[in-house]
């Protein structure tokens, strides 16, 4: 398969150019025991044949952009993809083509692509987590409690913001919270999700979870969790500074998938907490 040296594991990254592709490469060049593979770029991208080290700002490296997706999973034991639902469709496809494994991060996956995950989690090892910090996996399981011990009484709001580049809203990672509020409840988020409250809406209906996205600037990611009664209310808050906590979260995550057995998996797996 891979052509990358001998004793080490080969990473591919999806999306090079982009603003996590970037991260990425710094964070696999970084990583002992791990080489850089590939990274691709769209066809027709100006960065094809580019050095990836020098597109990451950092010394060259001997690994460069293809913008043929196949090169990159025929020459990578695992590939890591944060690009877009249609891109990460072509990518589950190739990777089970080869039999590579996949670290997806892309969100605003519609019903359909999440899906065609799950299926392909049949046949391949997948990691996928719509954020990949330390921070918000464990936010994740505190909200799940939180809303477990408080009950329905308790109104669940979930507030983000982003960068304005950001296409996808509500987030996936306020999702993600929104899906462990409504475990703790023992409920189907799309049963009790309101994502656009405009005009006349009346009193907010007991049990509901609601989302409110703000977009601007350069913010790297923002969630508060609201858990609010009567007389008193909880907010638990998470704040990305640095894009480099879900590189590194990503990469920790393409080292784990080596000889794992097929399955879709999360974070929680990766970091034990499962
Ligand atoms: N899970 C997490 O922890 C986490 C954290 C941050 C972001 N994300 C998600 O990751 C995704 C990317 O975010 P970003 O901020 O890095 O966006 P971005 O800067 O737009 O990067 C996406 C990159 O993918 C490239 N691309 C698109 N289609 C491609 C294809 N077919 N082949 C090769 N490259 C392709 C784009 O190239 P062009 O510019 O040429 O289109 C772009 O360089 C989003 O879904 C975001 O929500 C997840």
């Amino acid at each position: 398969m891979a052509d990358f040296r001998e004793g080490t594991m080969g990473v591919g990254i999806a999306g090079a150019g982009g603003r996590m592709g970037r991260m990425l490469i710094q964070a696999v060049l970084g990583t002992p025991g791990l080489t850089l593979s590939v990274g691709s770029v769209r066809p027709g991208s100006n960065l094809a044949g580019r050095d990836l080290g020098l597109l990451a700002g950092l010394e060259p490296s001997s690994s460069f952009a293809d913008s043929d997706p196949a090169a990159l999973f025929s020459r990578s034991d695992v590939v890591i993809d944060f690009t877009n639902p249609s891109s990460t469709r072509t990518h589950l496809d190739l990777a089970q083509r080869h039999g590579v494994g996949l670290v997806i991060g892309t969100t605003g996956l519609s019903d359909g692509d999440q899906a065609a995950v799950n299926a392909a989690g049949r046949s391949i090892a997948i990691v996928q987590a719509a954020n990949m910090s330390l921070g918000v996996v464990l936010l994740q399981s505190l909200v799940q409690q939180v809303t477990a011990t408080l009950g329905p009484d308790w109104d669940v709001e979930i507030v983000e913001m982003h960068h304005r580049h950001k296409v996808d809203a509500p987030s996936g990672t306020a999702l993600a919270l929104g899906r462990a509020a409504a475990a703790g409840r023992d409920v189907a988020l799309a049963d009790v999700r309101q994502s656009v409250r405009d005009g006349h809406t009346g009193p907010r209906p007991p049990g509901q979870i609601g989302f409110a996205t703000l977009r601007g600037g350069d913010v790297v990611g923002e969630h508060t969790v609201i858990v609010a009664g009567v007389g008193e209310r909880l907010e638990l808050t998470h704040r990305a500074t640095d894009r480099g906590i879900f590189a590194r979260g990503a990469v920790r995550a393409a080292a784990w998938l080596k000889d794992r057995p097929p399955g879709l998996y999360g974070m929680t797996d990766v970091l034990g907490l499962a």
